[in-house]
């Protein structure tokens, strides 16, 4: 079998981050094209990751047109993820889109209806849920230790830390703020955990309380990487913190909480992670810096049981270790190679999307939004 021939369209953050080296060294794959605006990025991805006769282009629409190429990942802003995957899908190439799926329900419901269309697949960029204690909870949840699960928490919450590469803090090319950007990873796999979909009504607030704020701590904030750095407090116009509760329709309810700034004493920034807390009938379990504890009742006595104790090769971060991304790939190459099926699919992304959706609805209106 040919190898398969791998585009990249976004040379930016994440495409150095995670997609160039997870990609890079898997085996039957070439990369061979890369598309950026800033020619530079593309010429730099290139040389470093990309086969000796890689192509770099500008114009995505001029990659798409090389009828070579098997599959693109799209790591681009949020508001270019449905036009270019559209695109893509329609000639001819599957598509690993980076989170969230889109910025809109309306640009997701487009993506889907293309890969429908044209049979192509469509992944989206979820790697939490390749993380190990997201596994071990996963495991836990699947051999009934929780029983019937009735309430969640999904949790993202930096006191400081607001993204200063990228667009991130301008709403007409992500959508929103922290919700649709870390928010995001925390709803998806806490619905993953949960294997439950079917939404009844969500009721949210988004807050934007601190990114416009110019004093002495905005100015030099400590990032969760732990670097001193700041955002532009004029253009900030995204929301910094947002809160919003999803009534399914199994009467199971999950509240989520995301925030990039927010006066809080408990900061969960420093791990950069996100969390999940599982209420169920039997049982109850959290995960939290690469742990899974479980609550339970053993003999009659209400335990807490450290589950695989700390997980063996648990990475605080993405970028700081190969684990989840390579997995991330590696199940992408398998099924692109029709070796195995996809793990992230499109329509449990659209909900994540969906659901966001209407915490940003709700919190204009007032009003709950059904589903
Ligand atoms: N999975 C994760 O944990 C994770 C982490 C960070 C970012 N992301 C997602 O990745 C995407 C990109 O984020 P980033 O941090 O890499 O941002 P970035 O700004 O660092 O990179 C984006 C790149 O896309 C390029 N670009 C923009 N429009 C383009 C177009 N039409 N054609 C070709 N190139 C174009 C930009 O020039 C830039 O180099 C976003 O959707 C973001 O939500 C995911």
């Amino acid at each position: 079998m040919a190898n398969l021939k791998i585009g990249f369209i976004g040379c930016g953050g994440i495409a150095n981050q995670k997609h160039l080296p997870g990609m890079k060294g898997m085996e039957g794959v070439d990369l061979c094209a890369f598309c950026d605006l800033i020619i530079e990025r593309a010429e730099k991805a290139a040389k470093e990751y990309g086969t000796p006769d890689a192509k770099v282009y500008t114009d995505y629409k001029e990659l798409l047109a090389d009828p070579t190429i098997d599959a693109v990942h799209v790591l681009t802003p949020n508001i270019a993820h449905c036009e270019i995957t559209v695109a893509a899908l329609e000639a001819g190439k599957h598509v690993l889109c980076e989170k969230p799926m889109a910025a809109t329900p309306e640009d997701a419901q487009k993506m889907l209806d293309a890969r429908d269309r044209t049979g192509k697949m469509l992944t989206i960029g979820y790697q939490y849920r390749h993380f190990p204690e997201n596994q071990v909870a996963k495991k836990v949840v699947d051999e009934g230790l929780l029983g019937d699960i009735y309430y969640a928490e999904a949790t993202y919450l930096r006191r400081r830390g607001v993204p200063t590469w990228g667009v991130f803090t301008d709403k007409s090319k992500q959508g929103g703020g922290p919700l649709i950007d870390i928010g995001t990873h925390c709803l998806d796999f806490t619905l993953f955990l949960m294997n439950n979909y079917d939404v009844d009504y969500v009721v949210g607030t988004s807050f934007e309380k601190l990114g416009r704020i110019l004093d002495a701590e905005h100015q030099g904030q400590v990032n969760w990487m732990g670097k001193h750095d700041t955002w532009n407090h004029e253009t900030y116009d995204v929301e910094d913190s947002a809160v919003g509760f999803i009534k399914m329709k199994n009467g199971a309810t999950i509240v989520l909480r995301a925030a990039w700034a927010i006066n809080m004493a408990e900061d969960y920034g420093a791990s950069n992670s996100a969390f999940t807390m599982l209420a169920g009938t039997k049982g109850g379990l959290d995960t939290k810096e690469g742990r899974v504890r479980l609550n339970h009742v053993v003999a009659s006595y209400p335990t807490i049981s450290w589950v695989g104790n700390k997980v063996a090769g648990y990475i605080p971060g993405f970028s700081q270790g190969p684990a989840p991304k390579s997995k991330e790939h590696e199940i992408w190459v398998k099924a692109l190679k029709g070796e195995g099926e996809l793990f992230v699919t499109a329509d449990q992304a659209f909900v994540v999307t969906k659901i966001l959706d209407a915490i940003y609805q709700s919190s204009k209106t007032g009003k709950p939004v059904y589903f």
